[in-house]
């Protein structure tokens, strides 16, 4: 008898036990419940400066497919600064190999082809982190270039004319002043990157460079001119003499189209 109240009395305690652990489990809450993770980029919604252009004067550089840009002149144009067999291979494989990762990329993500390279630069942190980086580098590449190859010209260099003449007297002293400041800057750019001017959230014209194929829209500036100051860009004629590049290329800055992007800039913000 005394055996079986023993054992009752064990059982009651073990019962007990599982009514007091069940009461403890936390309650499920509604994004517990969920097992199924819905893509960032799904959740995020393209932001108002979306629509805003800045690779070219009337629209945003479409990512549905992107589209490698024809040069606007001939590879040996620009001879003044940039050999022609440099100009090839930097638009028709480098340029185009940007295009084509970004294209792969957002092969998964339809929603997201939707949407400008501008957009997605913008709003990197709403991208899906796996294509994330690629989308950095090579949006970043394709942006950067086309906007590059309109900022220069054949019959481009000498000083700058119009309002951004004025613009660079005011902020940097004289076009010399500007000139050299800009070229250091390219100098201490380590590794591969851009410099550029850009018109910060002030209204100001300011000197900055950028690494890899990072574009100034990632920091809420907008590039108004840049210079490539990779490898690729000058080695051919240059060497490893990144400031002869520098000091030669002024003599293709297409003042016209930079005038053009400075007004922009003054309307249309980052
Ligand atoms: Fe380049």
């Amino acid at each position: 008898m005394f055996f079986l109240r023993q054992k009752i009395g064990y059982f009651l305690v073990v019962i007990m036990l599982f009514v007091v652990l069940g009461a403890c489990q936390p309650v499920p809450t509604e994004q517990s419940q969920s097992t199924t993770a819905t893509p960032v980029a799904a959740q995020t919604p393209a932001t108002t400066t979306s629509s805003i252009p800045v690779a070219y004067p009337d629209r945003a550089l479409s990512a549905s497919p992107a589209q490698l840009p024809k040069l606007p002149y001939d590879y040996n144009a620009l001879e003044k600064a940039i050999d022609a067999e440099t100009m090839k291979l930097h638009h028709d494989r480098h340029h185009a190999t940007y295009v084509d990762n970004l294209n792969d990329a957002l092969k998964k993500y339809p929603d997201l082809q939707k949407r400008s390279v501008e957009s997605l630069l913008r709003n990197m942190e709403g991208l899906p982190e796996d294509i994330r980086t690629t989308v950095r580098n090579n949006g970043g590449g394709h942006l950067n270039h086309t906007i590059f190859w309109q900022i220069m010209a054949p019959n481009g260099g000498g000083q700058p004319t119009g309002e951004i003449a004025t613009e660079i007297n005011k902020t940097f002293g004289s076009f010399e002043g500007f000139r050299k400041q800009f070229n250091e800057a390219g100098s201490d750019r380590f590794g591969s990157g851009w410099v550029w001017l850009v018109r910060n959230p002030q209204d100001q014209l300011q000197i900055t460079n950028t690494p890899n194929q990072d574009s100034p829209i990632m920091e809420g500036l907008y590039p108004i001119m840049g210079n490539d100051v990779w490898e690729h860009a000058y080695y051919l004629r240059y060497r490893n003499s990144r400031a002869d590049y520098l000091n030669n290329w002024w003599n293709v800055v297409n003042w016209t189209e930079v005038n053009r992007r400075a007004q922009a800039s003054l309307q249309q913000k980052t």
